[in-house]
């Protein structure tokens, strides 16, 4: 069936305007052919309306500059690495270095980056992709996205409105968010900001009475789900953070004086707790009894963050664990070199479909996030990208990184061909030798 031009729909129409701008910008004589090609490429690149609009505006709007080559405004974002550099700005120094730290010599931190261009995407063609839908359901809730936001500390330290400010954010597209222990912010202030609940990572303690405490708070505000980290128990050496400590010239003991006490009396989740038995928040000596035993007053989904082995997956099954976050903690746990996409297909294998594996770590690109889900993670979260949103511009840098990674994933979802997530599978990629 032809259509007349005078019945063109809107987006038939649209269609037609981005063609015709595509030759006035090839014949332009002030752009240079790379330019052009550039140009064409992002337009082209907008796949989704929503992407479509943007690259428009991009040369509509009123020159922005960078300052310094440093965004100075959310929407000069072209990706969410644009954010750190803003948020290395915007932060004192030792708070930069808390955030961007590794361990020893950052190589684990790096890998997990790096480790995605080991893997290529098969692209399919011919299918229409023109509706899609990202939504996950994971323990009975549908997300409509499968990127959620990791369990980070002291957000406090990032922007004064910390993870209510993060919350906010991942309401308006229905991201899932990890409360931490040592948030800044109480999970029901999270759960009220957020509209809904969010999950609660522990950080245990070694006084049982305190973990008690803190799991009942969690389940009573809401929280479907508990998140034991498990991969802090041997210290660590933040050599990072310790360089970015000597630049900055406030005096830290104004905050940080020491004592088990005085580093929660920030953290709302230890108001009206007696701590005075706790000696450790992270080197309690936990087992797996320990998660038995904390399987037994988790009403709710227990989630075990920072397995990267087949054999700890295993053990994971058997003890009644609901989920498994394949984590190194962002490196910054230990330096394995081993970046988590690559510990994620033997986690899955032990696993067997038997429940959800979710995988963090350096995901930064939503070609990052349809590669982890081809190998079998049923969601994926981040970390770092959304505090530099933090840190650099408050909730609408979180909202910006937010829909920057939600804009790329849906790009590049449409360009293997799958209109649900479970149509993206292992023959989505391809891991390089
Ligand atoms: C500053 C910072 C604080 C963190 N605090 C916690 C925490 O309290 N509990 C936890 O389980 N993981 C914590 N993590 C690890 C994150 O949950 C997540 O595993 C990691 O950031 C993912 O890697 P990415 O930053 O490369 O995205 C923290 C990470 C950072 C960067």
């Amino acid at each position: 069936m032809t259509t007349a031009p005078d019945a063109r729909t809107p987006s038939d129409a649209a269609l037609t305007d981005r063609r015709n701008f595509i030759r006035f910008l090839a014949a332009s004589p002030v752009l240079t052919p790379s330019a052009v090609s550039a140009l064409v490429g992002a337009l082209s690149a907008g796949a989704s309306s929503g992407a479509l609009a943007q690259s428009y505006d991009v040369l509509r709007a009123p020159q922005q500059k960078a300052v310094d080559g440093v965004i100075t405004a959310p929407e000069q974002a072209l990706n969410v690495f644009d954010f750190e550099p803003a948020a290395k700005k915007a932060l004192p120094p030792a708070h930069y270095g808390y955030l961007a730290s590794g361990v020893d010599g950052d190589e684990t931190l790096r890998l997990n980056h790096e480790a995605y261009d080991d893997i290529a995407i098969r692209v399919r063609r011919l299918i229409d992709v023109r509706k899609i839908d990202t939504s996950v359901t994971l323990f009975g809730e549908t997300f409509s996205t499968p990127i959620m936001l990791a369990p980070v500390s002291s957000q406090g330290a990032f922007h004064a409105e910390a993870e209510a400010a993060v919350a906010r954010a991942a309401k308006v597209k229905g991201n899932n968010f990890i409360l931490s222990t040592v948030g800044s912010t109480s999970i029901e202030d999270v759960i009220a900001e957020r509209g809904g609940p969010c999950w609660y990572m522990l950080y245990p303690t070694d006084d049982w009475s305190v973990t008690e405490a803190l799991v009942k708070r969690a389940e009573a505000a809401g929280a479907p789900a508990i998140v034991l980290t498990v991969d802090r128990q041997g210290g660590r050496n933040t050599e990072t953070l310790f360089r970015f400590r000597r630049d900055d010239t406030r005096d830290c003991k104004g905050c940080h004086a020491g004592g088990f006490a005085n580093e929660v009396s920030r953290k709302p989740m230890f108001d009206d707790l007696d701590v005075s038995k706790v000696t450790n928040l992270y080197g309690t000596g936990m087992t797996w009894e320990f998660v038995d035993r904390l399987r037994k007053i988790v009403k709710g989904k227990l989630v075990l963050k920072g397995i990267v082995t087949r054999e700890d997956a295993e053990i994971a099954l058997k003890h009644g664990v609901d989920a498994i976050i394949v984590s190194n903690h962002g490196g910054r746990a230990e330096e394995s070199l081993e970046p988590t996409i690559r510990a994620l297909p033997e986690v899955v294998a032990a696993v067997d479909g038997k429940i959800p594996v979710l995988i963090d770590g350096g995901i930064r690109r939503g070609t990052d996030v349809l590669k982890a889900l081809a190998l079998g993670a049923t969601a994926i979260c981040i970390g770092r990208p959304y505090c530099w949103g933090l840190a650099a511009f408050g909730e609408p840098g979180v909202a910006a990184v937010l829909a920057i990674l939600q804009r790329e994933f849906e790009t590049i979802m449409k360009q293997v061909g799958a209109t649900r997530i479970a149509e993206i599978t292992k023959d989505s990629v391809m891991v390089r030798a």
